[in-house]
């Protein structure tokens, strides 16, 4: 097993706040050990829940379609969220839940050392903003650069704009790791 599966292990049975008590599954994530691209979305939903994995309900087709217009392989990158077990009703995951959820996330940062991250939504930017750093304008954690754009789930809401700028940071994402690569 490797160090990001026992890590999995750990958050599957994790009793750390009041989300463990209402969740089928605690979703810890899902993608390559060695992604050189994580997203960051909120939290589960009901599917995410039922299956334990991230973004595979309506939220996530969302994000498929967006991923395939960016020219990403959604096996390629590691998806999680900043809180890995669904709050009641949906509901936003409130800042005790996030505090001692969020070690979760900077261990899996620190296992995958991803190239780029992208923060979905406000929750995660929100959240994501408090490890970073700022280097020459850019936000940084570690050697990551990280990106900020809509949850998928506001075009569920008929936001035409937001899937527009989540299409468009995933590829300036993707394009950041092509560069990297280049030098
Ligand atoms: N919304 C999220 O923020 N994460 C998921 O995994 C699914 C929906």
């Amino acid at each position: 097993m490797n160090e990001l599966d026992e890590l999995a292990e750990e958050i599957k049975v994790c009793t750390k706040c009041r989300l463990a008590k209402g969740r089928i599954n605690a979703v810890h994530g899902e993608g390559p050990s060695d992604a050189r691209m994580m997203l960051i979305g909120e939290a589960p939903g009901r599917s995410e829940d039922q299956a334990g994995r991230p973004f595979c309900g309506s939220a996530g087709r969302i994000l498929d379609r967006a991923l395939r217009e960016a020219g990403i392989k959604r096996e390629a990158v590691f998806i999680t969220n900043i809180v890995k077990c669904r709050p009641p009703n949906n509901r936003k995951p409130v800042a005790d839940e996030i505090k001692s959820c969020l070690p979760y996330l900077v261990r899996q940062i620190n296992i995958i050392k991803p190239e780029v991250i992208v923060a979905l939504g406000s929750v995660a930017k929100e959240s994501v903003e408090t490890l970073c750093t700022r280097d020459q304008g850019n936000l940084r954690i570690g050697n990551a650069f990280v990106f900020q754009t809509y949850h998928p789930a506001a075009v569920l809401y008929g936001n035409r704009k937001a899937y527009e700028h989540l299409v468009s940071e995933l590829a300036k994402a993707a394009q950041s790791i092509n560069a990297q690569q280049q030098i």
